[in-house]
C-alpha cells in the first residue's frame, strides 16, 4: 500500500471543541464514519415538494420513487446533478479522491406523518443522503420529551457502536428545510416519531461512486 493509499485513512489532528473551559487541554475525536451537512437551494426544495404534492400516492405516511426524468429535472440546477456534486465533495474531502461519476440507484419520498417513525436501518449503497423537504408543526412541548422516550420532534439519530466507554455513540440532528446530509449507506440511523400537526417529508437517495482509474 502506497503512501498516499494509507493517508486515506488517517484522521487530520484537529481538536474537538467540546468545552470552553479544558484548563490548557485539548481533546481529539479522530475516529469513526463522516457525515456531510449543506444546504440545498431553495429552487429545488420547491421542485421536489411539487413533485411529491402532485404524487397520486400522498396519503398520510407513505413513501414513493421519483422517476429519472423529475431526478434529471432542471439541468445543471437537478437533483441528480446537485446531489453528485455534493457526493464528489464529500468524498474528496474525507478521503482526497476524486471520483469519475457516481451512479445512483435510487431517489425516494417519504412522508411520515405524527407518531410514525423510521425504525433503525441501514442502507444497500456505499453513500446515502437525506433531503428535508417539509417539517411538522411541532406540539408545544413536544420536543421537551425524554430522552428514552424519544424527544417527539422528529429528529434523525445516527448510530455507531453502543455503549464504549469514552466514545460517542449517537449523533442527533433536527430536521430543517433544505438542510442535506451525506453518509456511509452502512451507518445506522433512525428517524423518531414527532408529536404535532403536518407532514414530516425527506427525500433519500442511495449512491455508488465509481473511482479513477490511476
Ligand atoms: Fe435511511
Amino acid at each position: 500500500m502506497n503512501k498516499r493509499n494509507i493517508e486515506r485513512y488517517e484522521a487530520k489532528p484537529i481538536p474537538v471543541p467540546i468545552s470552553e473551559n479544558l484548563e490548557g487541554a485539548e481533546v481529539f475525536s479522530p475516529f469513526g464514519p463522516m457525515i456531510l451537512k449543506s444546504k440545498a437551494p431553495e429552487s429545488l426544495v420547491r421542485r421536489m415538494n411539487q413533485y411529491a404534492n402532485t404524487n397520486p400516492r400522498t396519503q398520510g405516511a407513505c413513501e414513493f420513487l421519483l422517476t429519472n426524468e423529475q431526478c434529471m429535472d432542471g439541468g445543471e440546477d437537478s437533483l441528480i446533478r446537485y446531489t453528485g456534486s455534493l457526493i464528489q465533495t464529500y468524498i474528496f474531502h474525507i478521503d482526497n479522491l476524486k471520483i469519475a461519476s457516481v451512479d445512483f440507484e435510487a431517489f425516494w419520498i417519504v412522508n411520515q406523518t405524527a407518531q410514525t417513525s423510521s425504525p433503525t436501518h441501514f442502507h444497500s449503497c456505499p453513500i446515502a443522503g437525506i433531503l428535508y423537504l417539509q417539517t411538522p408543526t411541532l406540539a408545544d412541548g413536544a420536543e421537551d420529551g425524554n430522552y428514552m422516550l424519544g424527544r417527539n420532534a422528529g429528529y434523525i439519530n445516527f448510530l455507531h457502536g453502543g455503549n464504549q466507554q469514552f466514545s460517542k455513540s449517537i449523533a442527533s440532528f433536527r430536521p430543517v428545510v433544505g438542510d442535506i446530509y451525506i453518509f456511509p449507506g452502512w451507518l445506522l440511523h433512525v428517524a423518531e416519531p414527532f408529536l404535532g400537526t403536518g407532514t414530516r417529508r425527506s427525500l433519500a437517495f442511495n449512491a455508488k461512486p465509481q473511482f479513477q482509474v490511476r
